[in-house]
This record gives structure tokens, C-alpha cells and sequence, in this order.
């Protein structure tokens, strides 16, 4: 998801501070609850105190001898309904409110001082009641009786309730603060971002400089990248550029040549001499065409191809074959070597033909007839190679890496050729991740062109 860092930011800052303060919440109002009731357990106590000091023997009965306006005086605290009841041996009633409930057995929540404390439900409401037992001993026997106090436990519940709502409500101010600074603190982390794209939207798309900003180290890296980028597209835009003055100088030279000779035969009053110049102009057309096709095999072959498996001795057979007819027209002997084991590539096959169509007819032309041609194909560990070797003139190794400069001729000029054979080969050999070495022919005589391509698993292609 394309979630803004701000936001993510808070959210993992904020759901965990969200849970922390709802389990403390709830453990807060435990507590406070728990407090609340031990402050009001103690004056219920009080209370059943105060009434079963009031207990007293008439006769062998039991009676309370407190006036029964301070027993309602009790019932006067606060918000609470209070209640009280007074039972006798086998829980005969005495006096109070009859029906107030019996702690059910182990529901008593604590027990102490001769009483023990427990919530119940009376007269729809729940209420927290004190029962403290007590015996009055006379004419050896023991007279036991118990007093209940009970009170509605609305106070104790908004005690407990108020305590944990102004905890809360200060918890949850600290969150939205906190939240609000992670905001504003993300806001400001990222601002060199900010700054970062304007610099970047500002620039015309020529302008390939690195990009040069303050920005935090974490962002730095991304530059880095950026800037690395840019450097690469620069050095291809030159190329490219390079390339495009390279090609219309290559190309305007024929083109004014063929306009000449245009001229030249229009007013070309003798048929005779009229054919003869068109029969030239033919041969420059075809010329200027192919220069025209190398021109773009060149601009292509540095783009993006469609790569397959390959074999290399089957591709460069079939190369080889159409070249028969055509070097025994110049007296080559033409012959191909295949490698012992079937050999596979990644590659493209159009421009891989391309590539050693281009090294057997450098060697067929530029060989003197009687010479021998041979395409040998070989591996090493990782690699598969492919050499075209003569035993023609060769180029002397000074000049070797001048031959592979695009319109860069060296041997004859009446000879036809552009100067681009060469370099499309090395960079075809490139885009395949391979090279291509200008050597000796054997023995030092003639010219071996060497063309290493990585080679492949062909049952993984990998
Ligand atoms: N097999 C070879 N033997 C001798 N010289 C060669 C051979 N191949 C290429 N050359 C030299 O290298 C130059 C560059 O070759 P290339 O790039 O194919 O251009 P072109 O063939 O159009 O001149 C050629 O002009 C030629 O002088
Ligand atoms: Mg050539």
C-alpha cells in the first residue's frame, strides 16, 4: 500500500499507546474501585459497630435499645440509601429491614474484625452490606445475633468511576500530544524530500548534472542512486549525440555525391556514356543504402532485444552457408569448425547473425583470393567462443582498437565498406554481456577475430 510515512508514523505510534492506555485504564479502575470500597467498608463497619453496641438482653431476648430516629439518622449520608437489619439465634428478625439478603455462600469478598462484606441486590439496586456476628453471654449461655448494614454502592461507583476518567482523559491528551509531535516531527524529517523533488522538478530534462542537496543520511542513499543514474544517461546521451553527428556526416558525403553525379547524367547527351553512368549510379545507391541500414543495425543494436536460448554451432552453420557461394566468387577457401559439445547462449539470434556476418565478410574482402576462412566455434569453462579467422593481411595491433571505432577504415578504400562492421560487432558482442578481441592469426599471419559470449546451462537456461 502507498501509505504516507506521516501517517504510518502516528499509527504506529499512536494503536500502541491506544492498547497501553486501555489495559492501564482498566487496571486503574480496579484500583480505584478497590479503594472506594475499603474507604466505605470501614464506615459500614462503623456502623454495624455502633448498632450491635446497642444490642441488649431483656429477659432471654434480644433487643436494640437505640432510638429509632438515629438508626434512620444512618440512612441520612450522602447520596446512598443505607439499610440495617438485626437478627437474633436461627436468624430470628429483631428489628430493620427484614428481607435484606443473605451473603450467598462464597460470594463474601473479605472477612474480618468478626464481619465479613459482600455485594447483593436489594430492592433493585446493588448494594454492599457488612454482616458482623456477635454473641452476648449470660446465665452460661452465649446469645449470638448479627448486625447488617447495608448501602447502595452509587457513591463508591463514581468515585471509582471519576478517578478513571480524569486519568483518562489526561492519558488520552498525552496521546493526541504525542501523536501530534511524531506528526510535526515526521513533517519536518521529511521536508529535505520536499526540497529534494522541487530541485529535481525545476530541472529542464537535459540537464543530467548530479543533484546536489542537503538531505538527511537515510536519503542520501536514494540520491546516491539518483545521481548514478543520471551520470549513466549522461554518458549515453553522448554517445547517442556522438552517434547522430557521426552518422549525418557519414551520410550527407554520398548523398552530395549522388546528387553529382545525378547532374552529372542529365545532361549526359551520349546514350552510351549515359548508361555507363547510371550503371554508376546504381552502385553508389546500393552503396549509400547499406551505409544507410549499418547506420541503423548500429543505433539498434544498444537498445533493449528479446533474448532466447541459443545454440551457437547451429546459429553460426547457417551464417556460415550463405557466405559459401560468395567466397567462392572470390577464391576463399571457407570452412567451419563446430565445438565438440552442443553449446548454448543467451542471445539474440538476429543480431548475433548480424555479428558474424559482418566478421566473414571483413575476412572474405579484405583477403587476397587463394585464402583460407575458417569460423571456429569453442568453449571455456564459462564461456562460448566464436572465432573468425584468416590469413589475409590482418591489422597490425596498433591500429586494432582504431578498427573498432565506428567509420574508422584502414585497409584499401576502393573497397566497399562503411568502417561500421567492426563496431556493430563489439557492441552486439556487449549487449550479450560478452567481448569481442581483435588477435593474431595463427602463426601470426592474418587476423582472428575473437567474440566470448557467457555461456548457459540449456536444460535451467540459467
Ligand atoms: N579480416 C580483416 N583483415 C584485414 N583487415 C580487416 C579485417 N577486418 C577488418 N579489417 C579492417 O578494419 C576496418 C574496419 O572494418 P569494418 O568495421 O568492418 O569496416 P569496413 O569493413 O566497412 O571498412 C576495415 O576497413 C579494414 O581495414
Ligand atoms: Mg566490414
Amino acid at each position: 500500500m502507498n501509505q504516507s510515512l506521516r501517517t504510518s508514523f502516528s499509527v504506529w505510534l499512536g494503536v500502541p499507546l491506544l492498547i497501553a492506555a486501555g489495559i492501564l485504564l482498566l487496571e486503574n479502575y480496579h484500583n480505584a474501585h478497590r479503594s472506594a470500597n475499603a474507604a466505605h467498608d470501614n464506615s459500614l463497619y462503623a456502623s454495624a459497630l455502633a448498632i450491635a453496641d446497642h444490642v441488649v438482653l431483656e429477659g432471654s431476648s434480644l433487643e436494640v435499645d437505640l432510638p429509632y430516629i438515629a438508626l434512620e439518622m444512618l440512612s441520612a449520608t450522602g447520596e446512598d440509601r443505607v439499610y440495617y437489619k438485626v437478627v437474633g439465634e436461627d436468624s430470628t428478625f429483631i428489628t430493620g429491614y427484614k428481607d435484606l439478603p443473605e451473603p450467598v455462600t462464597g460470594a463474601a469478598e473479605r472477612s474480618e474484625r468478626e464481619t465479613t462484606f459482600f455485594d447483593s441486590r436489594f430492592r433493585g439496586q446493588t448494594i454492599r452490606i457488612a454482616k458482623l456476628t456477635r454473641s452476648i453471654h449470660r446465665q452460661s449461655r452465649d446469645f449470638e445475633f448479627s448486625v447488617y448494614v447495608a448501602e447502595t454502592v452509587g457513591e463508591r461507583e463514581q468515585l471509582a468511576r471519576e478517578l478513571t476518567t480524569s486519568f483518562g482523559s489526561r492519558f488520552l491528551l498525552l496521546i493526541v500530544i504525542v501523536v501530534a509531535i511524531a506528526w510535526i516531527g515526521a513533517s519536518r524529517a521529511l521536508r529535505p524530500l520536499k526540497r529534494f523533488e522541487e530541485s529535481l522538478s525545476r530541472r529542464s530534462y537535459h540537464d543530467l548534472r548530479p543533484i546536489d542537496v542537503e538531505v538527511p543520511a537515510e536519503i542520501n542513499v536514494l540520491v546516491a542512486a539518483i545521481n548514478q543514474l543520471m551520470e549513466r544517461l549522461q554518458r549515453s546521451f553522448s554517445e547517442i549525440r556522438a552517434f547522430v553527428d557521426d552518422a549525418s556526416h557519414q551520410l550527407r558525403t554520398p548523398l552530395a555525391s549522388l546528387k553529382t553525379q545525378l547532374e552529372v547524367a542529365v545532361n549526359e547527351p551520349n546514350p552510351e556514356t549515359l548508361r555507363s553512368r547510371l550503371d554508376e549510379l546504381l552502385a553508389s545507391t546500393s552503396r549509400t543504402g547499406r551505409l544507410a541500414e549499418q547506420l541503423l543495425v548500429h543505433a539498434r543494436a544498444g537498445g533493449s532485444h528479446d533474448f532466447e536460448q541459443l545454440e551457437l554451432n547451429q546459429l553460426t552453420e547457417t551464417v556460415v552457408r550463405g557466405w559459401v557461394v560468395s567466397a567462392l566468387e572470390s577464391g576463399i577457401d571457407l570452412g567451419f569448425d563446430r565445438s565438440k559439445a552442443a553449446l548454448s547462449v543467451r542471445g539474440n539470434a538476429a543480431l548475433l547473425e548480424e555479428l558474424f556476418n559482418n566478421l566473414i565478410q571483413n575476412a572474405i574482402q579484405y583477403s587476397p583470393s587463394g585464402s583460407q576462412v575458417t569460423l571456429r566455434v569453442s568453449q571455456t569453462d564459462a564461456c562460448g567462443v566464436v572465432e573468425v579467422i584468416d590469413n589475409g593481411p590482418g591489422i597490425p595491433e596498433a591500429l586494432r582498437e582504431d578498427a573498432l571505432r565506428r567509420f574508422r577504415r584502414l585497409g584499401p578504400k576502393h573497397l566497399s565498406g562503411c568502417g561500421l562492421g567492426l563496431a556493430i560487432a563489439k557492441d552486439i558482442a556487449e549487449v550479450h554481456g560478452g567481448s569481442l578481441l581483435l588477435c593474431d592469426g595463427p602463426g601470426g599471419i592474418g587476423l582472428r577475430v575473437r567474440l566470448e559470449l557467457p555461456k548457459i546451462d540449456p536444460a535451467t537456461g540459467a
